[in-house]
């Protein structure tokens, strides 16, 4: 690679004239400027950004740590970052912790040498990482959680409030006179799967019936494991609607429990959360609980970007979203 001090060579000028051409061309004779460029087309230099945002002092660019994007919702959360940082020429790195926590260790030691601007996260366990994400924030960069509430935080965090998500749900299933409602979902180390559980469990009345179909992880997979236990039971003991912890695990149980014959919902009624696009596009257009996802993202990222830039003036806040129902063909009444 070449540097721009044999450009300046070549070219018989000064480096600076050459960082002059590369970042204040206007500052530059024409003559000057010509030979300058024709010297980095000869060598075929490319400026180095990191090297340019060190000597800056910062990065412009946030990261961003997804907790699985092989889930549609994350991509949507970060469409909303992009949004907010495109506009300020704020880069966006995205890594994936893959719900790993060791990976996500491993990430979180990385900003501590990239310095990025700041980072934004959907943390593996709300309590597990709070040392590192405060050792990064005594460095200097601010950390902004999303799609938690990590209330015990020092930092702002960015959520839904998925106790009325399940709420709602239980709620909807209730009015479609559903009285033996299944959930799945899991692990239960997952703070949305609990509060989601919670949220339907607390709406049910004495006489309804809830079967909890504990899951490994949320995935079509795992929502195919539990569609198939579900067609396994006998029609009288058979939950007449199924709640999913999110729209993955809902398209695997439409897609198991339709495979073995049951009709849904005229069999087995099935609620989704997120609402991600595939929901609508599901061979039975899901009933979901929708998430802001977009506004998440733009918000969360905003809330880094306003801290990053004014910490002295920031004041470090929660903000919960609510979720909504978006009724489809999987829970019509019959
Ligand atoms: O990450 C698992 C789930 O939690 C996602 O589907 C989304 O609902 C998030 O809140």
């Amino acid at each position: 690679m070449s540097s721009i001090k044999e450009v300046a060579r070549l070219a018989g000028v000064s480096v600076g004239t050459v960082s002059n051409v590369l970042n204040r061309p206007e500052m530059v004779a024409p003559q000057t400027r010509l030979r300058v460029q024709a010297a980095i087309a000869t060598l075929g230099y490319v400026r180095n950004g990191s090297a340019r945002q060190l000597r800056a002092g910062r990065s412009r660019t946030i990261g961003v740590v997804a907790l699985d994007l092989a889930n549609p919702f994350f991509i949507d959360v970060l469409r909303g970052v992009e949004t907010a940082a495109q506009p300020l020429d704020v880069n966006v790195m995205v890594f994936n912790s893959n719900k790993d926590a060791a990976r996500e260790a491993g990430l979180l030691e990385t900003f501590e040498e990239q310095r990025p601007l700041g980072v934004l996260i959907t943390p593996v366990n709300d309590s597990d990482e709070e040392e590192r994400l405060s050792r990064l924030v005594s460095r200097g960069i601010p950390v902004v959680r999303f799609d938690s509430s990590a209330p015990h935080s020092h930092g702002c965090a960015v959520a839904v409030d998925d106790v009325l998500g399940g709420r709602l749900a239980g709620r909807h299933l209730r009015e479609r006179g559903h009285r033996r409602i299944a959930f799945a979902g899991g692990p239960f180390t997952v703070r949305q799967v609990r509060e989601r559980h919670h949220g339907l469990a607390g709406v049910l009345g004495p006489a309804d019936a809830l079967t909890v179909i504990p899951l490994p992880d949320l995935t079509v997979a795992t929502g195919r494991t539990a569609g198939a236990e579900i067609a396994g039971l006998p029609s009288a003991e058979r939950p007449t609607a199924l709640f999913c912890a999110n729209d993955l695990v809902a398209i695997g149980a439409l897609q198991e429990m339709t495979q073995r014959g049951l009709r849904v919902p005229a069999d087995v009624a099935i609620l989704g959360y997120d609402d991600i696009d595939f929901a609508a596009a599901a061979a039975v257009p899901l009933s979901s609980i929708r998430q802001p996802r977009e506004q998440l993202g733009h918000t969360a990222a905003l809330m880094l970007l306003e801290e990053a830039n004014r910490p002295a003036g920031h004041e470090h806040r929660q903000v919960v979203f609510q979720p909504d129902l978006v009724e489809r063909a999987s829970t019509a009444a019959p």
